[in-house]
């Protein structure tokens, strides 16, 4: 056995632990009552990069602080930035959790915590990997620059300032680099991992329609009172027809298609349409026609509804016409969609359906275009030799449903592609109760990091 994987082997219980203090500080950034906690789980961060031997430091932001550490160049190797989060998601609903949700808890083989997933236990593979790198061999074998931030689930706000230059562009230069390694995607499946190459990107908005001044008795006003949640169910409903297709104008223009061998290798996957509703508990499935499951959840863009508030909510039943009602909604685009666009498109459409009696606000929470980077550079062909030694098994390439808004920021501003290795998988209740990581997993990941270093260390850098 080489010294890093004795190393590794030794230290699998002591890597769990670091884990489980991560996960214990409810770093939730959505919710200003937790900001000392986010700034104390970022302080931790801090501390523990330099107890492993790097150069660090928390940046203070007007919101929550980012993380950067740094390992010593090495000369003619190239200069990897591993880009993490480790703000999490809101608990809620707690009373689902089986285990609470920042007390981390060891149970079947995985690590039960808001968070544990996404993205502090992914993140924490690429540390601990380089940790095992510095105490055995004393240095690595590329430069190593971690950014990790507090704000990734509410859209990143200041790293893109940071990326902007807003912080100097002594910080700025300090991001330079030859490639970006990010762990915040999913395996195929259990035993088959993968090398995501597109995620979709969002438009997400919220709607408020106010009518009367106060809620009003609807049997003497009903019928000639405009119903706010009446209009509001009327104007989201016109978004979508009952064939799955949005209904903005424009909407389509820009899709990039699906090519031929990209179908074909999608529907060359192995994946049960069966197991898939069975996995979320539904009977049936549905979306836009002419389109498979994996296409419509990769690559096709989408409307929801994320929230939908109106009038009376309480036991029984309340004759009311409520004075407001508000939705919160979005899209998920694809690669050249342009989400500026849309949103205007959706401002004009939104104001023409809106009734006499009704005044509408609509505001944009998250922009952020989908992406797909290439798949046939040397940065790719190492990613995947790494996965094939940790995993024991060759990673397949898939598209993912989700967003992570900084990878097109890392090449419009950086210019640089990314490397999306996931160690997570579907099921892992991701933004739900009773998220979870598999330690194994945790385990593969670490291994899968120490060898894409050596890996990444032979490639020349520079084009
Ligand atoms: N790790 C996820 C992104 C993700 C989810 C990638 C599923 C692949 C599959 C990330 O933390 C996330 O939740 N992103 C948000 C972005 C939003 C807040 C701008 C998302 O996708 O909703
Ligand atoms: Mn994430
Ligand atoms: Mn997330």
């Amino acid at each position: 056995m080489s010294p890093i994987d004795q190393y590794l082997a030794d230290h699998r219980a002591k890597f769990e632990d670091d884990l489980c203090r991560l996960l214990a500080i409810p770093s939730v950034s959505a919710d200003g009552r937790h900001r000392d906690d986010v700034r104390r789980c970022a302080l931790l961060l801090e501390e523990h990069f330099r107890s492993i031997g790097l150069a660090a430091e928390t940046i203070k932001t007007e919101g929550h602080p980012i993380v950067l550490a740094h390992s010593p160049p090495v000369a003619g190797a190239p200069r990897v930035l591993v880009y993490g989060h480790y703000d999490v998601q809101p608990p809620d609903p707690l009373e689902e959790w089986i285990s609470p949700p920042f007390e981390p808890t060891r149970r079947d083989g995985n690590i039960y915590a808001r968070g544990a997933t996404d993205d502090k236990g992914q993140m924490l593979t690429h540390v601990k990997s380089a940790q095992a790198w510095l105490a055995t061999e004393r240095s690595l074998p590329v430069q190593l620059t971690f950014l990790i931030e507090g704000e990734e689930e509410v859209g990143s706000p200041h790293l893109d300032k940071l990326l902007e230059g807003g912080y100097g562009d002594e910080l700025l230069k300090r991001l330079a680099c030859d490639v970006v390694v990010i762990s915040d995607t999913s395996q195929f499946a259990p035993g088959q991992p993968a090398i995501t190459y597109g995620l979709r990107g969002i438009a997400y908005f919220e709607v408020r329609l106010t009518g009367p001044r106060q809620d009003l008795h609807s049997g003497t006003f009903g019928g000639a009172v405009t119903n706010p949640a009446v209009a509001l169910a009327r104007m989201m409903a016109a978004l979508i027809d009952d064939k799955g297709r949005v209904q903005i104008p424009g909407f389509y223009d820009d899709v990039l298609p699906l090519t031929d061998s990209e179908r074909a290798q999608m529907s060359g996957l192995p994946f049960s349409e069966r197991s898939f509703m069975e996995s979320i508990g539904v009977d049936g499935l549905s979306g836009e026609r002419g389109f498979s499951t994996l296409e419509r959840r990769w690559a096709r863009p989408t409307f929801d509804i994320n929230g939908l508030t109106s009038g009376y909510q309480g036991e029984g039943a309340k004759t009311v016409l409520p004075a407001r009602a508000r939705a919160k909604f979005s899209f998920r685009l694809v690669p050249e969609q342009d989400p500026d666009r849309i949103a205007a498109a959706l401002e004009a459409m939104l104001r023409s359906l809106c009734p006499p009696g009704i005044k509408m606000e609509l505001a944009s929470t998250h922009a952020a275009p989908g992406v797909v980077v290439p798949l046939d550079s040397p940065y790719m062909t190492a990613a995947a030799q790494a996965i094939e030694h940790g995993f024991g098994r060759p990673p397949v390439f898939i598209r993912e449903g989700g967003s992570i808004p900084v990878v097109t920021a890392f090449r419009e501003k950086l210019g640089v592609d990314t490397l999306l290795l996931g160690w997570g998988l579907d099921d892992d209740n991701t933004h739900s109760p009773n998220e979870k990581f598999c330690l194994a997993d945790f385990h593969r990941g670490i291994k899968t990091s120490a060898y894409l270093w050596k890996a990444l260390g032979r490639i020349k850098p520079g084009k």
